[in-house]
């Protein structure tokens, strides 16, 4: 039930109960004595942008796996990039592409080698052969001791088989894991084996060298690490994905961003593009200047968000491309383009497949596909988001009113998320807000990155917002900058989604990840490159927020100077566990501020609590290289019914407390 049926039934009960009815509803609350506020205000955005998932979170090791790299992508690029032919042994032959009988007709490209001579001199030391080396993104990451699993599809093009050697290989030509494999079919078949390390290396290539001579065809080669997140197979870079499970986020949403809707319609984001086995998954250019696998596809995604305690939220192009799109990015171009109408019985339908996929019966048609990927059981999809910060054109409002009565025709369970453009204010905003409102679109996606200062003077812009109307997701916010006082600003901001948390039901920082020497948008939450990560401060506060969400406001427990825009609290309860939590942010950079509070109003509370402080100097920022200039710091707190907080200089507190 949305806000709006929940306002019509609301006030049905009224009208047939009376005072009677209305008396009841107020005595529950004051029971509560809290105000109810969203349980999924703080989660996580994710989108392939700076290397985030291909070379980032998606743990693949080769890159270009599949020689689906073009020049339409990149000018310098080609399907042999980042692979290296290499002859060794005095031995010689030739590679080619070729796009005749592939794998499968979604991955059209695929190397032949052919090994014409196996060099036998006997002054050569190492492996001899014809083959190829591909270095991965920027190299491969190996541990002593460690699996890796590796596959292939190959088919023998010459009468003999042939025998490959495979490595893992140092820079100075040591082999620190080895295999042979030998073709046994003269059709496509996979292989697959498992490399153990010998030693740790940051930059290992792998090479497959036709050991014999003869001829054969190569695709989809493909190396993970044992030891993914949860150990999935075609899984998630552990380290990485257990930073995001650390934030304990309420949902995460994907795979975009600007990804989604795409440069051109050629370049949307179509989910049914992004499942099955990867060899049979349409790899395609990223609007960010790159490749997408789509190895990190739909079912890793909702799988992803299973392994965590998330909620998925799929947010699918509104059948419209960016507004950005076939030129520099924010410069002319074409813009956006809209799927031609007769093409949009079937574009709802793919909105509707998703649902069905993800959350329908194994014996629905697409249940069965998500059952035969190894999940039975629904993913419990609930909130799914149509459009990303589009352009609010007649053609975008005729394809979201189609596609949004459709999904609410059909699947009322599901709560949709409409889109108000790429700024805070303006025209996009206010259209969008309109059309939402003339459709009663149960939710509706703000996007904006702006100036620190920006957050501090409009942390009052949420308690003016209509609470019988649709509610908020802020779906990408940040202020410009990873240093503490971004961070801090954003912490004020969001004492005010807590407080306004009955009408803000999501909120999500972007973007998530940046690559080390790849990254594009300067300001980002988690910055990291093959073997460590960087925190931001505004990673910290995200996580402070999120990990200890409540679902219980309660006013006047804090009080500061009115007057003074640079202090924030906000106290909530977490129901579930009781206990109560109070955030008090200061954005003042050279004097520490006394609020006070008063907790007279909550019983049995222990008095030993535990305080997390997040603090530092306001220009502090962590880097890969200096990481741990800010952390948060977590010590015991004696509490009392009422006392009175100093709060640091530029500091986020959190004071986390027990019931008895
Ligand atoms: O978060 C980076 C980009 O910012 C997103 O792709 C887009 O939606 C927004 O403009």
């Amino acid at each position: 039930m949305n806000r709006f049926t929940k306002l019509a039934s609301f006030k049905k009960i009224i009208l047939l109960a009376g005072v009677a009815c209305s008396c009841a509803l107020v005595a529950q609350s004051q029971t509560t004595g809290g105000k109810k506020i969203s349980t999924d205000l703080f989660g996580l955005f994710f989108e392939d942008i700076n290397y985030a998932a291909d070379g980032g979170l998606y743990a693949e090791m080769v890159q270009n796996r599949s020689f689906e790299y073009s020049p339409a992508e990149r000018r310098e690029w080609n399907p042999f990039s980042y692979w290296e032919y290499i002859t060794p042994g005095y031995s010689y032959g030739k590679i080619s592409v070729e796009t005749n009988e592939p794998v499968h007709a979604n991955n059209p490209h695929y190397m032949v080698l052919t090994a014409e001579h196996v060099g036998h001199e006997e002054s050569f030391k190492g492996d001899a052969g014809v083959g190829i080396k591909n270095p991965g993104f920027e190299g491969m990451v190996v541990k002593a001791g460690e699996k890796y699993n590796l596959s292939f599809f190959a088919r023998q093009l010459s009468e003999k088989a042939v025998t490959l050697k495979i490595s893992l290989q140092k820079k100075d030509g040591k082999n620190i894991a080895e295999t042979n494999i030998s073709t046994a079919s003269k059709d496509w078949k996979k292989y697959t084996a498992t490399l153990t390390a010998s030693e740790t290396y940051d930059t290992a290539s792998l090479i497959i060298l036709a050991a014999t001579e003869g001829q054969l065809a190569l695709d989809v080669i493909s190396l993970f690490p044992q030891n993914t997140f949860k150990g999935r197979a075609n899984g998630l870079r552990a380290d990485l994905a257990q930073l995001l499970a650390d934030m304990h986020p309420a949902f995460i949403r994907f795979p975009g961003g600007c990804l989604t809707h795409g440069d051109g319609l050629d370049n949307m984001y179509r989910w049914k593009n992004t499942i099955g086995p990867i060899e049979q998954r349409v790899e395609q250019r990223n609007i960010w200047g790159y490749h997408q696998t789509v190895g990190l596809g739909y079912y890793e995604y909702f799988q992803f968000c299973e392994d965590i305690g998330a909620k998925p939220l799929p947010v699918l192009p509104a059948a419209v491309s960016c507004q950005n799109s076939g030129g520099t990015w924010r410069v002319g171009g074409t813009g956006q383009k809209a799927l031609p109408m007769d093409e949009m019985q079937d574009y709802i339908q793919e909105v509707l497949d998703l649902i069905e996929w993800a959350n329908g019966p194994v014996t629905s048609e697409w249940g069965a596909k998500r059952a035969a990927a190894g999940h039975p059981a629904s993913f419990n999809l609930e909130y799914i988001g149509i459009g990303n910060e589009d352009k609010i054109t007649p053609e975008f409002e005729s394809r979201f009113k189609m596609i949004y009565e459709a999904v609410k025709a059909k699947h009322p369970e599901i709560t949709v998320i409409g889109t108000a453009g790429p700024f805070h204010s303006g025209e996009d905003w206010e259209k969008g807000w309109q059309f939402a409102h003339q459709l009663q679109v149960p939710v509706v996606d703000e996007h904006y990155y702006t100036d620190p200062k920006w957050f501090i003077s409009n942390q009052y812009r949420y308690d003016k917002y209509n609470r019988d109307s649709s509610e908020v997701y802020l779906g990408e916010y940040a202020s410009w900058g990873n240093k503490l006082r971004n961070a801090i600003a954003e912490a004020v901001y969001m004492t005010s989604l807590e407080r306004n948390g009955d009408v803000v039901r999501m909120a999500s920082y972007a973007p998530l990840f940046a690559k080390d020497k790849f990254t594009q948008w300067t300001t980002d939450m988690i910055f990291f490159n093959n073997t460590t990560a960087s925190l931001t401060p505004n990673y910290y506060v995200q996580q402070l927020f999120s990990a200890n969400r409540g679902d219980l406001y309660f006013s006047n427990v804090i009080k500061k100077d009115a007057k003074d825009s640079s202090l924030a609290a906000s106290c909530v309860q977490d129901s579930k566990t009781s206990d109560i939590i109070l955030k008090l942010v200061n954005y003042d950079s050279a004097v520490a501020k006394t609020m006070k509070v008063d907790l007279s109003r909550f019983k049995k509370m222990q008095p030993a609590a535990e305080k997390t402080v997040l603090t530092g100097d306001a220009n502090a920022q962590n880097t890969l290289q200096e990481k741990n200039n800010i952390t948060p710091v977590t010590s015991a707190y004696n509490i009392s019914k009422t006392f009175n907080y100093t709060a640091p200089p530029m500091s986020l507190t959190v004071i986390r407390i027990k019931m008895k």
